[in-house]
């Protein structure tokens, strides 16, 4: 079924509670505003809401869904050339076309909320409240850039030149916001896209690239294919045709595709281990509440959530604190998309490799404060793990391991605490709980992560506010960070004392 006639079922929210989203939409002179997330306070978007849930409900849903075209071996020059080809009128066009084209995709994205919603939650297990946002997120990014793309084209005696071809390879577990920041950031500068889904979404990737053509970004310029086997994947990686490709996803594939075309210009965000490190003087309230909604949120399976929770002295050794944490996760109700009640969903697949250890095995010294169960045959829910006692250097202090589990370390100070922060290869996000402005201030100078957070969960970065990248293995060839002010300028070649021809 097409698009509209999925959309015809599940109109958009109301959106009436932001005026200034509103006075923002479809103005190039407008500032830039946050889209608002769907306000569940309405009655409306509530009914809204379960109109998703029961199409999502809807056993022949998923099946109905469209998927990319395959893309057979000997079809890969051709897609590359028939991008290229599109490039040269793409990069020719006023920036502030295609800024429009960007803007109308924002537009027809806010439009087709509760149908990108079902198509997450389907294919994905995304819960209706985690998904949400993520429709927000993608707006943003097709705002932001599109403004960011005017603004630095506006700049006396500045050029751009962008490359010809981008390949884009998103992650899973964010089917939607992702894959949208990263196809529509090189759209932006002038450069053609060739989209590759993640495996486990591409309905969410085709529901979400079928919006943009239908916004009008030519077929050419923006293609998206599902490469049949891994062989012809590597092909395309390794195509001298593609000059950089933005990859969200492990360290371990970005190192691949790096393996595959050593020269090829990569901008990949990778894996995290991420920690929450708790003083003394923190609210201590707070700071379970955020640890929850860090570690377990999606079920843990953001490149951004919180793994370790690192306790320092009286923290750790508090039975009241360790009370409120286990109070906080046992309380958080585990199930599929289709009940409103779910607050974590399922993994995306059953637990294997470094999931599974860390799900079911104790290393020493390690305990259960509260043991995670696999709660279904399906393998995919599971109710939240805290473990005790993760020991430094250990297995579970090191290793991203993607799921609910959260693991408890225990530092006599900051000094110490920090050190635990800062000791695994990556360093993606980090969190303080604290009030002590010192102890802030101290942290912020000598914590190693791309995203810093004080006194708040460290997932769930906004558009422009908090730019979102990673440092030390988290990152790849990233410069600047996406959803931030440099995020175009380094997808091609930026000479600001150049004066145009
Ligand atoms: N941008 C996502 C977050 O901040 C990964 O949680």
């Amino acid at each position: 079924s097409s698009l509209k006639e999925l959309d015809d079922g599940v109109p958009s929210p109301n959106r009436t509670q932001n005026r200034l989203a509103e006075q923002n939409e479809g103005s190039l002179e407008a500032g830039f505003v946050n889209e608002p997330d769907t306000d569940p306070a309405l009655v409306a978007n509530r009914e809204w809401a379960y109109g998703v849930i029961d199409q999502v409900a809807d056993s022949g849903f998923l099946a109905s869904l469209p998927t990319p075209a395959p893309l057979g071996s000997d079809e890969v020059d051709t897609v590359i050339a028939r991008g290229r080809k599109a490039a040269e009128g793409w990069a020719a066009r006023p920036a502030r076309e295609r800024a429009e084209l960007l803007y109308r995709v924002a537009d027809a994205l806010a439009d087709r909320r509760g149908e990108l919603i079902a198509v997450m939650a389907a294919e994905a297990g995304k819960t209706i409240a985690q998904a949400d946002p993520e429709v927000s997120e993608a707006i943003d990014f097709a705002r932001y850039y599109a403004q960011r793309a005017l603004e630095l084209d506006s700049i006396e005696g500045a050029s751009f030149h962008p490359v010809r071809m981008t390949l884009v390879t998103p992650p899973w577990n964010f089917p939607i916001a992702i894959p949208a920041g990263s196809t529509l950031a090189p759209l932006a500068t002038g450069s053609a896209v060739i989209h590759k889904p993640a495996p486990q979404t591409v309905r969410c990737s085709t529901a979400l690239i079928e919006v943009m053509w239908q916004a009008g970004i030519p077929r050419d310029v923006l293609q998206l294919v599902e490469p049949v086997e891994g062989e012809i994947g590597q092909k395309l990686v390794s195509h001298e045709g593609v000059d950089q490709l933005i990859l969200t996803g492990a360290f371990e594939t970005a190192s691949l595709f790096h393996g595959w075309r050593p020269e090829l210009e990569l901008h990949a965000e990778t894996s995290g281990k991420n920690a929450l490190l708790v003083t003394p003087s923190a609210d201590r309230d707070l700071a379970v509440a955020d640890l929850v909604n860090s570690a377990f949120g999606h079920a843990g399976q953001k490149c951004s959530a919180a793994s370790l929770a690192i306790c320092v002295g009286s923290v750790y050794d508090s039975e009241r604190f360790r009370r409120q944490l286990v109070d906080a996760a046992s309380t958080m109700v585990v199930g599929w998309p289709t009940d409103p009640a779910s607050v974590i969903g399922p993994v995306i697949e059953p637990p294997t490799g470094k999931l599974r250890r860390a799900l079911t095995t104790l290393d020493p010294g390690e305990s259960w404060l509260l043991e995670p169960r696999q709660l279904d045959e399906t393998g995919r829910l599971w109710s939240p793990g805290i473990k005790d006692g993760v020991a430094p250097g250990s297995f579970f202090h090191l290793n991203e391991c993607f799921g609910p589990v959260l693991g408890l370390m225990r530092a006599k100070d900051l000094d110490q605490g920090l050190a635990l922060q800062n000791a695994p290869d990556y360093g993606l996000t980090a969190g303080i709980h604290s009030l002590d402005a010192a102890e802030v201030t101290q942290w912020i100078d000598e914590m190693q992560a791309g995203n810093l957070y004080v006194n708040r969960s460290i997932t769930g970065a906004i558009v422009r506010r908090q730019s979102f990248g990673g440092w030390k293995r988290s990152a790849i060839g990233v410069g600047a960070k996406a959803g931030g002010p440099n995020y175009l300028t380094q997808l091609g070649q930026w000479s600001p004392a150049e004066v145009p021809g």
